[in-house]
């Protein structure tokens, strides 16, 4: 044990313990970012929950897997328990934290440093108790992450009063682009605590990274870098080695994937549509339905993702009925599916990371946010980046069938959609070169790690 110690002294530069909210959103980029350390000679370690280290579906690659506790080991709680969750993940995280860094300490080959989820400030303080380095991981955009810290310094007044609201850095928003805490406020109070409250102790942190890159979000970077040491270090996900056989994907999925691969690959290029919400969001029977008519009414072959837990809203016999046409699967290796030549659009929630994978793969997205950053993700898709359209909702919320097959049809067919694949396939070599080497997130990476390495 002691030689094996030494070995790993000798081999690495420092260590890291990386730490997400224990959610998949969270999860991916953080892992991600934990496996480019490697190549760099830091080791990095990965600690996620007791009760979601049981959900893992496969191996985390390069990175260990450390546990700590959230105070529900069993998993016993749901999401109206929310409040109660983050109180007891506070509680019982800090103090589980605290005794698994103490174990490193005592094996003789300590942690330097947390990079932790922002989401998590009370990691910082249990970072600096240990004398570790503190950096903040910010997984949302940094327009999201701005809007909220102007709301937490008392700068933007919320319930919101007069829109479009004007932000430095940002396009002007109007309510519908604001994130649907804000917008709707009192609507999760605490979520919106969550996303706000990261910001109550950054200005400590040593360093705050975000999944973002420099040309993706420019201005907004330029402002906020000069709050804090702020670097912008993504796509997390373009750092997968396509050539690498078991780095298709993040490798850490807390649900398990379905085959898909061979149906996609029996369908022509860029002629599928993939769909698909994310890990999170539930949507309503009523939008299902729409959806499921929206699809059909295209003509386009689909790839659904529908979890297991939205499928019985699905339409009463509805993937038999359209077995010639489409697929819906409880889940899939999104990366693999987004790279694959058929598909050729993306019907999204807009979760950031969907976002920043799609974009950095070049596939053009339809756009129809449910809650949290979704809004503004899609904004800035629509808006910003012109890289897809984002489905208009009824006075009920609902976006209609027609209207899902009126975004489907204009991005994948027409000047409009050629104008959007134009801009998808621009922002898809931007990513890249930001994440290659010598690209500016690719050179923040380098920095973050030579100051680790001499502190
Ligand atoms: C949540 C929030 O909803 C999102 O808005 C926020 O930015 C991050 O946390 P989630 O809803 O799960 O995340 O969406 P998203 O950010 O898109 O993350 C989902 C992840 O799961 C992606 O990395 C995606 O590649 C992966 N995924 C999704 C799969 O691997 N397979 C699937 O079938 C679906």
């Amino acid at each position: 044990m002691y030689i094996e110690m030494e070995k790993e002294k000798g081999v690495y530069r420092a260590n890291v313990l990386v730490l997400p909210y224990p959610s998949q959103g969270h999860i991916n980029p953080m892992l991600q970012f934990a496996k480019r350390l490697a190549p760099k000679g830091i080791k990095a370690s990965l600690a996620i929950t007791h009760f979601l280290s049981k959900s893992m579906q496969a191996k985390s690659g390069s990175i260990e897997v450390v546990k700590f506790s959230d105070g529900f080991d069993d998993g016993v709680f749901t999401q109206a328990d929310g409040e109660d969750y983050h109180t007891r993940l506070e509680v019982t995280g800090s103090q589980t934290l605290a005794e698994l860094i103490k174990k490193q300490d005592s094996s003789g080959y300590p942690f330097d440093c947390l990079v932790y989820d922002a989401f998590l400030p009370w990691a910082l303080d249990v970072a600096k108790k240990f004398g570790l380095v503190g950096a903040a991981f910010l997984t949302q955009s940094c327009a999201n992450n701005n809007i909220y810290y102007h709301v937490q310094r008392g700068l933007l007044k919320v319930p919101i009063s007069e829109s479009p609201v004007s932000l430095p850095g940002l396009p002007l928003l109007e309510l519908a682009d604001m994130p649907s805490f804000i917008s709707a406020y009192g609507s999760y109070p605490t979520y919106f605590h969550l996303l706000s409250n990261q910001f109550s102790n950054i200005h400590e942190a040593d360093w705050v990274l975000v999944n973002t890159f420099y040309k993706l979000e420019d201005k907004v970077i330029d402002w906020m870098a000069k709050l804090w040491p702020m670097r912008a270090v993504g796509p997390t996900s373009m750092y997968l080695d396509k050539r690498v056989e078991d780095d298709k994907g993040y490798g850490l999925n807390l649900f398990k994937p379905s085959a898909c691969m061979n149906w996609l690959s029996s369908r022509p290029t860029g002629s599928v549509v993939y769909v698909s919400f994310g890990s999170m969001a539930s949507v309503g029977v009523e939008q299902m339905e729409e959806l499921a008519r929206g699809l059909s009414g295209s003509g386009r072959y689909f790839l659904w993702v529908v979890r297991a837990s939205e499928e019985e809203k699905l339409p009463k016999n509805f993937a038999e009925e359209m077995s010639e046409k489409g697929l819906v699967v409880h889940w899939c290796s999104q990366l693999e599916v987004l790279a694959h030549h058929a598909v050729g659009c993306f019907v999204t929630h807009c979760g950031w990371n969907s976002v920043l994978e799609a974009l950095s793969l070049g596939v053009p997205m339809v756009g129809m946010p449910q809650w949290t950053d979704q809004t503004t993700n899609a904004k800035y898709v629509k808006d910003v980046w012109k890289t897809g359209l984002r489905a208009r909702v009824d006075e009920k919320g609902i976006v209609r069938r027609q209207e899902v097959e009126r975004c489907i049809r204009e991005v994948m067919e027409g000047e409009k959609g050629q104008g959007i694949m134009k801009n998808s396939r621009e922002w898809r070599n931007f990513a890249k070169e930001a994440v290659d080497e010598g690209g500016s997130s690719q050179k923040n990476i380098d920095e973050f790690v030579a100051k680790l390495v001499c502190s």
